[in-house]
């Protein structure tokens, strides 16, 4: 039968015992990590959150120790009870935190018995996702994963200390709620009184937070679950963690300011490092042109060239028929890669064709010459030219793209994050921010063939663009800013409108009737009736901050539970059907075929 904790208590944790207990008697309790049995002595490895500690049981210890200590096997849970003793010089174990001391082992108490585990509870196993998933309870137990839950508590922590000091209030809206415009597919909820209606859950706390600047709270923050149904990839999970918040009576710099202050205080409170503010900021039109992305990772160069005009007068069909059509042709220095083997080049050529482009050329610069897949088309005295604006020397090479801007762009901006990854230019611990602003107000969806908002509908275009709104809304600009570090979106936000003249011409751009407005949006644009502040905000993905902060390599491993790409949790197996019941008295009926036909 398990023993319990009757008549002991814990003293302390594993790992905080060192020196300083030496001749002290502990109690500690933990699951065994290894039990080795060494001539007259058996050492316990025993674990707890905060690490490892040594407990030694030898052959004059009590009848009754050396008979539970038969038993022990991996993983069991023990009490121990014992007198702290330093190691003697030999037998300190320097890669030990706990490695100076031992404790030798008078009360041993097995709490509780173990099977063994499906996997070693160790840092560096090889096992599968799926497995550690389903047995996410136990993988939690492994350091590197149980320190970056533990990280996340300190991190969320000192938002908390620092909104709170800041004057920040924080409060909670709700979960069960109308669809928010975060542009991504809802999760609903079948309403049981209200059968044939659904709650949505949110996709942030986008419109209450606004309601709560009406009300007058002034500054507003909480750290908030959100929910989208989107396609999964490593940073984005069906449930995430926002830190979210919203000022009245302020302006993008504003927002920046307290944003770049929190920030700082979190990289030096929980990571111990510096960070230089302000940080860089950067037009999102110069982020494109140079970086080809709207979350450029500055921590190397290999930026975007524009070479249209060098090639405008080719005969070439394919840079010919880019730049007609209103595009560019663009290209990055891949310095040193001219040795790349004809595969790898290749390789580089599929990545821009994922990203839409329809293929990419490329000049790789010898010493007194050329090769190049568009020879053919350009003499060597224009491919030198090239080299020479591009600042190409022997060695490099020049990878080009033709197309529309926004695919050139995206296709050179994802080949040079692949060129940098191939040739490891790309450090965890190197964190570089910077803030992208002058965001477009509207893009184009080619999927609904109509302007869309790019942020959401209530975001306040610049003012010194709001006449183009009437003109040339495609042209105008939001203030709307990300925070981004080392290539990854770390936050967004915008200052909202807050007049209802303007509100009303952004419904119009987005091809939104009056009715169509009330119908989603109502409540808030009643609430703007009486009184709206001037307003705006941000919310931070929390699993993104912390993946970066630990470098982990999916947000995953940094949410205790976390989902798969299907969406689906392999510890509980949700979603999973549900009793015919429930269903009926939800007024719900499952029709799977028709669904699937639907989805044909
Ligand atoms: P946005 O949609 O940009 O803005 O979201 C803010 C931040 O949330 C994180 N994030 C995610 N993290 C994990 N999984 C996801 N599926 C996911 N989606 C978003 C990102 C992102 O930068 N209401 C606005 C904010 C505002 O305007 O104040 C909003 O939600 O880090
Ligand atoms: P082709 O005449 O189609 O064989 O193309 C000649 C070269 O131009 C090949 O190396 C192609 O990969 C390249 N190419 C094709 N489309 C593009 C494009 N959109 N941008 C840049 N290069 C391209």
């Amino acid at each position: 039968m398990a023993d319990t904790m009757q008549g002991i208590k814990r003293s302390a944790y594993c790992a905080e015992i060192d020196e300083i207990y030496a001749g002290q008697t502990v109690t500690v309790t933990g699951w065994v990590q290894r039990k080795r049995e060494m001539g007259p002595f058996t050492f316990i490895l025993l674990r707890d959150r905060s690490g490892i500690v040594q407990a030694v049981v030898n052959e004059s210890s009590p009848a009754e120790i050396i008979a539970k200590t038969k038993e022990i096997k991996s993983e069991y849970v023990l009490a121990i009870t014992g007198k702290v003793n330093l190691r003697t010089e030999k037998n300190i174990n320097p890669k030990m935190k706990t490695g100076k001391i031992e404790i030798a082992v008078e009360e041993l108490r097995i709490l509780n018995e173990s099977e063994t585990p499906p996997f070693q509870i160790e840092d560096s196993i090889n096992v599968s996702t799926e497995l550690r998933l389903k047995y996410r309870y136990l993988d939690l137990r492994r350091p590197v994963v149980s320190n970056n839950i533990i990280m996340r508590h300190k991190t969320a922590q000192a938002v908390r200390r620092f909104l709170t000091d800041e004057g920040f209030i924080e409060i909670e809206t709700p979960m069960l709620t109308k669809s928010t415009p975060e542009g991504a597919r809802d999760y609903l909820v079948p309403s049981r009184v209200h059968p044939g209606s659904f709650y949505a859950l949110p996709q942030s706390p986008q419109l209450f937070k606004q309601l709560l600047m009406v009300s007058g709270f002034d500054k507003y923050f909480q750290i908030a679950k959100c929910f989208r149904d989107e396609d999964l990839r490593a940073d984005r999970q069906p449930e995430f963690t926002q830190i979210d918040m919203e000022l009245s009576f302020v302006e993008p710099e504003d927002v920046m300011s307290v944003n770049e202050r929190l920030i700082k205080y979190v990289f030096k409170e929980i990571k111990g490092i510096d960070l230089e503010t302000p940080f860089l900021r950067m037009p999102w039109q110069e982020a494109m042109d140079r970086f080809g992305s709207d979350k450029p990772d500055i921590r190397f160069g290999m930026e975007l060239q524009d070479i249209t005009d060098l090639v405008k007068d080719t005969d070439f069909v394919v840079f010919k028929s880019a730049i007609e059509a209103g595009g560019s042709v663009r290209c990055i220095v891949a310095e040193g890669c001219g040795s790349f083997p004809r595969k790898k080049i290749d390789s580089l050529v599929d990545v821009a064709k994922t990203y839409g482009a329809k293929g990419l050329a490329w000049i790789n610069v010898l010493d007194g010459g050329f090769k190049s897949t568009i020879s053919k088309f350009f003499d060597d005295e224009k491919l030198s030219e090239i080299a020479e604006k591009t600042g190409a020397k022997a060695g490099d090479l020049i990878l080009i793209c033709a197309d529309k801007n926004k695919v050139v762009w995206d296709a050179l901006g994802a080949v040079r994050l692949e060129v940098a990854n191939r040739l490891e230019l790309l450090k965890d611990d190197d964190y570089k921010f910077l803030w992208v602003t002058e965001f477009p107000l509207f893009e184009f969806s080619e999927e609904e063939n109509r302007y869309v908002a790019m942020h959401h509908p209530f975001t306040a275009p610049m003012d010194e663009d709001i006449e183009k709104l009437d003109t040339e809304p495609q042209n105008a600009r939001a203030k709307a800013y990300d925070m981004v570090l080392n290539g990854c979106e770390l936050g967004g936000g915008s200052i909202r409108i807050h007049s209802r003249e303007i509100q009303n011409k952004m419904f119009k751009c987005l091809g939104f009737s009056a009715e169509d407005a009330q119908e989603r949006f109502g409540f808030l644009l009643d609430a703007f009736k009486y009184g709206a502040p001037p307003h705006g905000g941000l919310a931070f993905g929390l699993d993104r901050m912390i993946m970066l902060m630990t470098g982990a390599e999916s947000i995953r491993d940094v949410i205790a539970f976390p989902k798969v790409k299907d969406a689906s949790c392999l510890l509980t197996d949700a979603p999973n059907i549900v009793e015919d019941k429930q269903l009926e008295e939800l007024g719900l009926k499952i029709d799977i075929k028709n669904n699937e036909e639907e989805l044909s």
